[in-house]
């Protein structure tokens, strides 16, 4: 392996997420409707990721495609505020940056996503020695990333063949299909993080026990995030509940996204899955106590101050 520059590195998409609060989940037509509050925030799994996970004190190398427009710049500008490493990031003459229009309706939410050239990002768009420039590599919502698919098993296979540790969080699969690459893609895979919905979707599954019997064949440590009950964790045979911090949140969106960054931040300082799991706990709550993904790790004094009530644990770099 090359000397490692970054502690991580991730390839995903990049977009801006627009917020709008107190609107009810029946939403009639051919009226106004108001919302009662909005929010313009980074968006996107792999974008919220990266940013946090960099907040959290960790070197990140992060590679997308973004478009020529104000969302993507806006978009590049809150990642290099977070310390973000974009030298690799292409830009795309045509077409747009994608965006995602959120309504959270209380415990449930609406996600309205414009891919834009989320779907056109090819592995010709990667440098595979700059990807392999850190011990370990994170891939975020493959069902938007249609453009990698075709060369992904080859990139996850060479990845690991350079000696790095891999993780994935699927996200949903907008078609609901969960097949493809993804089955291919398991078996590289040290570390996966989905939600309850997704794990039973991903082994296709009723239940989240019966599901975690199937992956934790090909995949050796899984977390599934439970929301506010935490994450259940699953290591090969051994699995067991890590609960959730108590709360009040301003909204959930990208809570998945904080979870894998504190999780994989403990992970890769060589923690116990006990100590990961609390730490992406921590992470998971702290992001729900501002607007979307990022703010709440833009806001340094409530970073800082968060972490001391709830210390993440020792790291063992
Ligand atoms: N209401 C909440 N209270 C406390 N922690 C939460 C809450 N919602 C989410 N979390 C934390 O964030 C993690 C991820 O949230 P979750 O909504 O399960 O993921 P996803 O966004 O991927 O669906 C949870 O495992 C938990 O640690
Ligand atoms: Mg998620």
């Amino acid at each position: 392996m090359v000397m490692a520059r970054f502690d991580v590195t991730v390839a995903g998409e990049v977009n801006l997420d627009l917020i709008l609060y107190g609107l009810q989940e029946s939403i009639p037509v051919d009226r106004e409707i108001l919302a009662s509050d909005f929010q313009m925030t980074l968006g996107s799994s792999a974008a919220i990721f990266a940013h946090n996970l960099s907040a959290l004190g960790r070197s990140v190398g992060f590679v997308t495609r973004v478009g020529s427009d104000p969302m993507g710049s806006l978009a590049m500008e809150r990642l290099a505020e977070a310390g973000v490493d974009l030298s690799h990031c292409t830009i795309a003459g045509a077409g747009k940056t994608g965006v995602s229009i959120l309504l959270p309706h209380g415990r449930s939410r609406r996600i309205l996503t414009y891919a834009g050239i989320m779907f056109d990002m090819t592995v010709d768009d990667l440098d595979i020695d700059y990807l392999a420039s850190a011990p370990h590599f994170h891939l975020s919502s493959l069902f938007l990333l249609r453009g990698l698919h075709a060369g992904l098993p080859d990139l996850f296979r060479e990845l690991k063949q350079r000696g790095m540790t891999l993780s994935l969080d699927t996200n949903d699969d907008p078609e609901d299909r969960w097949d493809g690459v993804l089955q291919e893609l398991l078996p590289y895979v040290d570390l996966l993080l989905p939600n309850e919905n997704e794990i039973r979707r991903i082994a296709h599954r009723d239940s989240v026990e019966e599901a975690l019997d199937v992956v934790s064949d090909t995949v050796p440590l899984i977390a599934v995030k439970c929301g506010r009950s935490g994450a259940l964790i699953r290591q090969r045979r051994r699995r067991f509940m890590a609960p959730g911090l108590t709360v009040e949140p301003v909204d959930t969106i990208g809570a998945g996204d904080s979870f894998n960054a504190g999780f994989l931040s403990a992970w890769l300082g060589g923690a116990s899955a006990e100590e990961c799991a609390r730490a992406g706990n921590i992470t998971g709550a702290l992001s729900t106590q501002r607007s979307g993904g990022t703010e709440a790790f833009r806001d340094r004094a409530l970073l800082t101050g968060f972490l001391r009530q709830h210390p993440l644990p020792e790291r063992h770099r």
